[in-house]
């Protein structure tokens, strides 16, 4: 089994990347590695910020490495949240926050079209490769469900008429943004084939 460092201090993805990975790599964790300190995250880009990281692994340790970074962009919203997605409403990571604010900003909104895009950033013998996945959906007008985390219980991906925080994580992983991004780092991983 190939192990590779995954660049995250959030176990519950974590353990949703390790499930899409299934057998074929073994994901170390940045505490496994002796990162405990928290990896700069300063690019104007969800891209360049999965880049920083990645880098920032990889100059530490040498070792095979990704990294992700995730925005909700919503429509109405001139493509926010997205990089800011995580400190939206506080410093503080509050993702009870970030959704008050974010159905307040669109409040009386009729266009609630939104997606959720991923960016990973892997280095791997060196060579830096990224992916990206998208899941379109709209927010709703108040929040359901207490699956999953984050904008979970407001997003509606295309096609379903629940929340992603009403599904299972199966579910949610199968059409996921994270889930679509990670098909694709897979898929290169195992065939080496972009
Ligand atoms: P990160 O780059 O994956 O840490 O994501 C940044 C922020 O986007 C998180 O703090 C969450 O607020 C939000 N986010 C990322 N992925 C998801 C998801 O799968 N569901 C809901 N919110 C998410």
């Amino acid at each position: 089994m190939g192990k590779i460092i995954f660049a995250t201090n959030n176990a519950h993805k974590l353990s949703e990347v390790q499930a899409l990975l299934g057998d074929a790599f073994e994901l170390v964790t940045l505490k496994e590695c002796g990162i405990t300190e928290d990896i700069p995250e300063t690019a104007a880009t969800l891209e360049g910020n999965a880049l920083q990281k990645a880098r920032y692994v990889f100059e530490k340790t040498g070792a095979d490495c990704f990294a992700d970074d995730t925005g909700l962009e919503v429509e109405a919203l001139g493509g926010e949240p997205g990089v800011h997605s995580a400190r939206y409403a506080t410093d503080g990571h509050d993702f009870a926050a970030n959704n008050r604010l974010l159905l307040k900003n669109l409040e009386g909104q009729s266009n609630r079209k939104a997606r959720f895009r991923t960016v990973i950033a892997l280095i791997l013998e060196g060579k830096e490769y990224l992916f990206e996945g998208i899941v379109e959906g709209t927010i709703a007008t108040r929040e359901s469900g207490c699956e999953g985390f984050g904008y979970d219980p407001l997003f509606v991906p295309s096609g379903e008429i629940v929340t992603f925080a009403q599904m299972s994580a199966e579910a949610k992983n199968a059409i996921s943004h994270r889930g679509r991004a990670v098909a694709k780092l897979v898929n290169f991983l195992k065939d080496g084939k972009l």
